[in-house]
């Protein structure tokens, strides 16, 4: 491994090879030393702060590192101390958390659970389980299989409802047929239903159609009854927000103060699409659409905004009106196949009657 003593002459039109030699031939250091760091820097790309750090940081490096150096208090050693080895350590880092994000979170599904207390439950829906799948987006590109999990998690927790909430695939037919194939072994005893996300308007016969196959019902402005021990509870699906066809005229006349109500949509805004009064008829909404920001500053601020920043992720609880909002993560990715601190999650949520 020798070191290359070539000095740095500016020229215009450098190719990038060329460019890379001469930053080699600046920092002293050996080919080997340089393909390791240039590797990590390469994972490190995939975090938009510390690449700009990094960027940043070798841009500073190229313009005020001249020879003279060599001469005065730069010496080897010390560039090596001071800039070499926080550098290194930053890519490092930086390729570690991003080797997280890409290979370890997107993966990583969980069970995120929540208990909605409603003195308007009927008694024999006290204890029932809804499970709430959304934003699987299957057939972007990912490191995993999470179609497999999504299955096996949610027969493991045995929900006694299941929920889709939109946003099933990229534009694909093969990855729509495989989606709707695999979630088709889904079951539940009140029964498995749907929404659109504002990508599943693409093909939408086709959608609708792989939807029902899968022996799931879609509800588009539409409500069901469930019906358990002689009670039931009302269901209600709606278009996308974004589609602008989303509404509640057509479910006005199902509406009643008195029963617990459960709203599907695939958009939380559409909390505030709702009247006042829509808010005070309904006790439960469940969406997702948001990725819960899908890459977090550690979970405290998400710079990616799909939804208003009250309605990212969790559960928002009533303002104006006795609507809980759960905003689910949803389980895949879109854009960058990556997430930070955003982790896929199928919610699990268990009505109780309040005593
Ligand atoms: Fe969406």
């Amino acid at each position: 491994m020798g070191s290359y003593n070539r000095p740095f002459t500016a020229k215009k039109n450098k190719n990038h090879r060329e460019i890379a030699v001469q930053i080699i031939t600046l920092l002293e250091i050996t080919q080997v030393q340089a393909k390791i760091l240039y590797s990590i820097s390469l994972l490190a790309t995939y975090n938009p702060v510390l690449y700009s750090m990094s960027f940043t940081f070798c841009l500073r490096i190229s313009f005020f590192l001249p020879k003279r150096c060599r001469k005065c208090w730069c010496t080897r050693s010390f560039r090596y101390k001071m800039i070499i080895a926080p550098l290194f350590l930053l890519a490092f880092l930086g390729g570690l958390l991003s080797g997280y994000a890409v290979f370890v979170e997107p993966c990583s599904i969980t069970i995120a659970e929540y208990d909605i207390v409603s003195e308007n439950l009927p008694d024999a829906f006290d204890g029932t389980r809804i499970a709430l799948i959304t934003d699987i987006h299957h057939g972007s590109f990912g490191t995993c299989n999470l179609l497999d999990k999504i299955v096996r998690m949610t027969q493991d927790q045995s929900p006694d409802l299941i929920l889709y909430g939109g946003d099933y695939v990229r534009k694909s037919e093969a990855a729509r047929d495989a989606c709707f194939t695999k979630l088709s072994e889904l079951d539940a005893p009140l029964g498995v239903y749907a929404v659109l996300g504002n990508h599943d308007y693409w093909k939408l016969p086709q959608m609708r159609q792989a939807i029902h196959n899968a022996g799931i019902v879609l509800l588009e402005n539409k409500a069901v009854w469930l019906e358990k021990g002689g009670e039931r509870i009302l269901l209600i699906g709606v278009k996308d927000l974004w589609s602008h066809k989303s509404s509640l005229i057509g479910v006005q006349r199902e509406l009643a103060k008195s029963d617990f109500t459960v709203l599907l949509s695939h958009n939380p805004d559409y909390y505030d699409a709702m009247s006042p009064n829509d808010r005070n008829l309904i006790d439960l909404m469940l969406s997702g659409h948001t990725h819960g920001g899908q890459i977090t500053l550690f979970g405290l601020y998400a710079p990616r905004k799909t939804a208003q920043a009250k309605f990212t992720t969790g559960l928002v609880k009533p303002v104006d009106g006795r609507t809980h909002v759960i905003i689910s993560n949803g389980i895949g990715t879109v854009g960058l196949p990556i997430r930070f601190f955003a982790r896929p999650q199928i919610v699990l949520v268990t009505l109780k009657k309040s005593p």
